[in-house]
């Protein structure tokens, strides 16, 4: 039986060690059974659960959620806070899910734009969890790349400005220390559901060398099969980072 098709997956061998999922697809999925669009938000919130026991499972060591971004502020005011809600509820049905699987749980985005009580909810995960060693999970919410990106350039100026930093030593990795997610592995795989092929400013700067794998299927349809079916092509894919295959030479010559 292959591991896909196991109720209990095992590791995948070379599977990645980051994966960052663009979960969308809930409006249209809520449309599709005449439904409003927050029961399609609910429907999505059970799938990011189960995905995240798979994560644990197969012991992923990260696994990013893009459950709200920056660009997302302008949607109808009903949505918004239906969604906000909705989290808030999200965070306190599962506290004690991810505390028995040993999940570090984090966010990323500007929390300063989120509701009180959901920032508050937010921080007390964060903090509960903070010495767990299982799956790094991080909530990507109120978030956006370039937003963050130009926050990572304020911090710069700042220390700068503080003769914290020298420009002159300024390279990619160091950059990466004013940035979110710098305490996770590369993001090594993108997946976008719904079918749309873009990556509406999603990790724009950790995605630089990203396998990035779009799908059909709308989030709430996602099953645990296919997430493990993308991470065996993951683990068969061959990365270069601009280099060149060994053997290109020999195969040429
Ligand atoms: C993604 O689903 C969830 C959020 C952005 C909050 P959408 O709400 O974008 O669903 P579609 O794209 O309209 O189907
Ligand atoms: C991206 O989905 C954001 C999340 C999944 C949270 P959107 O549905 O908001 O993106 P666009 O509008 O199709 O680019
Ligand atoms: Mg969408």
């Amino acid at each position: 039986m292959s591991s896909s098709q196991n109720n209990h997956p095992e590791t995948i061998p070379n599977q990645p060690k980051h994966v960052g999922i663009i979960m969308d697809g809930n409006g249209r999925w809520a449309k599709i059974r005449g439904k409003r669009r927050i029961f399609g938000h609910e429907a999505g919130v059970l799938k990011a659960r189960e995905l995240v026991e798979t994560a644990v499972k197969i012991k992923l060591e990260a696994l990013t959620l893009y459950a709200f971004s920056s660009e997302n502020w302008s949607r109808p005011k009903k949505e918004v806070s239906g969604l906000m809600s909705l989290f808030e509820k999200t965070i306190e049905k599962y506290t004690s899910l991810l505390i028995d699987n040993n999940v570090r749980f984090k966010t990323a985005g500007d929390p300063s734009t989120l509701p009180d009580v959901l920032k508050r909810k937010l921080e007390q995960m964060e903090s509960i969890t903070s010495e767990n060693s299982g799956l790094k999970l991080t909530l990507a919410i109120a978030y956006g790349g370039q937003q963050e990106i130009i926050n990572g350039i304020k911090k710069l100026i700042d220390d700068h400005d503080n003769q914290i930093i020298d420009v002159n030593d300024l390279t990619v990795e160091s950059f990466n220390e004013y940035l979110s997610f710098n305490d996770l592995p590369e993001l090594d795989l993108i997946i976008r559901t719904s079918g749309e092929t873009r990556l509406s400013n999603f990790m724009l700067w950790q995605s630089a060398y990203s396998e990035i794998h779009f799908t059909e299927t709308l989030w709430p349809n996602f099953e645990e099969q296919e997430f493990l079916e993308i991470l065996q092509t993951y683990s068969l894919s061959e990365r270069r980072f601009g280099n060149v295959d060994e053997d290109t030479e020999l195969k040429e010559a």
